[in-house]
């Protein structure tokens, strides 16, 4: 049995944009393993135009279900800035008019940056979601007292705001996040982030209504383990439909509901979600809770960060080396690490869709897939399955072995840094950048080359 017998008779490729040709992938209509023989691997591929898509079809979800379940409220798409801060990242989605949910000082200082090249404007609300500390605090007040970008501070709990109302002298609004129940299994992170629903109240009765100065605008929450149609999702949304009502009726600013992040990417090709089902279950829950209440419909606020970028990126390597194994499958041996590069597979045991990019044509052999450096666990962790993998037998082949890891665009570098220092000292992949021109022609762009030793031995003091 071939490669390509075996993905044929068990996946739907064309639904995540794969098609092969001649033995080799290609995705969205590029050949993978053409980039590899211009760029050469390792490569952290970004396709950009992934990105708009992601941002478009959100938007067409929310608009539709906004006409058919009659919901007299907007919809607003924000872009999650921790997922992936590079600047092509947040240029591409900045052009769609996204709004932009930041949680550090560091990230307020990006958002200056924006502003000094002229690509936010007061349009661009600006999210501030997470626990603030003082640098932090000072940052949010400094940019709303130049009242030159729309600043949304998103209250994490009361001492933040007993430090906001001192910090600005004028008039601005407020978010307040409810924590949730997260579905955390061993319940360590539950209500970490966010005030107590029992809290809250009581809170904006007694500190934040009785000050001319702040107006509070928006609830937020974020269910961790994403937006999935199961009860512990619906009975946080109801909980919080809950608070929105009782806070409305001596809030007549509240008007807006920020949904979070927690949409779901394909991270196994058997990936099977209804979005629209989904964005429609979620507006017709609000709307018949609002109607029974007689409330309007507040404006909906999601801060997608997956969802913008997760499928835009992907790792392509080369198979560099393989050792033989008596009784269990053969390891090959790929020319960078998981540990450090993928740290979502080793630390959260996340599957990614892993593809041969050539040799389709060739036998099949289960295989676990290694990592260079030297920590035993620089493995693909591939959950439930063993952490073994089927791909083309490259015994006696003349042209190498090259493989995809496909949709990783959101949070590897976060978690694992960028640059600086790796595991073993491997260096971090060479960026290239591909775009569609007006012509829809792909345009290639180098980001950043294969980190360099200069680099990294500055970084160590050397
Ligand atoms: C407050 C907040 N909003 C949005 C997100 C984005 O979540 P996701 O990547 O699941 O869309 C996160 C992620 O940690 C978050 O903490």
């Amino acid at each position: 049995m071939t490669y390509w017998d075996y993905i044929k008779a068990k996946n739907n490729l064309s639904k995540h944009g794969f098609h092969v040709e001649g033995g080799t992938l290609y995705r969205q209509g590029l050949s993978m393993k053409g980039i590899i023989d211009q760029f050469d691997s390792p490569i952290r591929l970004a396709y950009l135009p992934q990105i708009t898509q992601q941002i478009e079809k959100a938007r067409d979800w929310f608009n539709q279900a906004i006409q058919d379940q009659q919901y007299q409220g907007e919809y607003h798409y924000a872009y999650c800035t921790k997922s992936a801060h590079f600047r092509f990242i947040l240029e591409t989605a900045l052009a769609s008019n996204v709004h932009l949910e930041v949680s550090s000082p560091m990230d307020l200082i990006l958002i200056e940056k924006l502003y000094e090249a002229d690509q936010l404007s007061m349009d661009t609300l600006i999210l501030n979601n997470g626990f603030k500390s003082k640098p932090y605090l000072q940052k949010i007040a400094d940019l709303i007292e130049s009242d030159k970008i729309n600043m949304l501070p998103i209250l994490d709990n009361e001492e933040e705001w007993n430090a906001l109302q001192h910090l600005i002298n004028r008039k601005f609004n407020v978010g307040i996040r409810i924590a949730v129940n997260d579905g955390n299994p061993q319940g360590i992170a539950h209500g970490r982030l966010g005030f107590q629903s029992t809290d809250v109240l009581h809170f904006v009765k007694n500190k934040l209504l009785p000050n001319p100065k702040a107006s509070l605008k928006m609830l937020h929450f974020f269910v961790d383990s994403g937006i999935t149609n199961t009860d512990a999702y619906w009975n946080n949304l109801e909980r919080i439909l809950q608070l929105y009502t009782q806070l409305k009726k001596h809030c007549p600013s509240l008007n807006a509901l920020n949904l979070g992040g927690g949409f779901p990417i394909a991270h196994q090709l058997d990936f099977d979600y209804d979005y629209e089902d989904m964005v429609n279950q979620i507006l017709q829950r609000i709307a018949i809770y609002c109607n029974q209440h007689q409330i309007p419909h507040p404006d909906i606020y999601t801060e997608f960060g997956t969802f913008t970028v997760g499928e835009s990126g992907s790792f392509l390597f080369e198979v560099i080396g393989q050792k033989k194994h008596t009784s269990l499958a053969d390891w090959y041996f790929i020319d960078n690490g998981f540990l450090s590069t993928i740290p979502d597979n080793w630390g959260a045991e996340q599957a990614f869709i892993i593809l041969p990019l050539n040799h389709w044509d060739k036998p099949i052999k289960a295989v676990h897939l290694g990592g260079i450096s030297c920590d035993y666990s620089d493995f693909y962790h591939q959950p439930k399955q063993k952490h073994q993998l089927i791909l083309p037998d490259i015994d006696q082949l003349d042209e190498p072995l090259y493989l995809g890891i496909f949709n990783v665009g959101a949070y590897q570098e976060a978690l694992s840094g960028f640059g600086g220092i790796k595991h073993c000292l491997l260096p971090s992949p060479k960026v290239i950048l591909v775009d569609k021109d007006k012509k829809d022609q792909f345009n290639f762009r180098s980001f950043s080359n294969v980190q360099d030793a200069e680099n990294m031995l500055k970084t160590l003091g050397f």
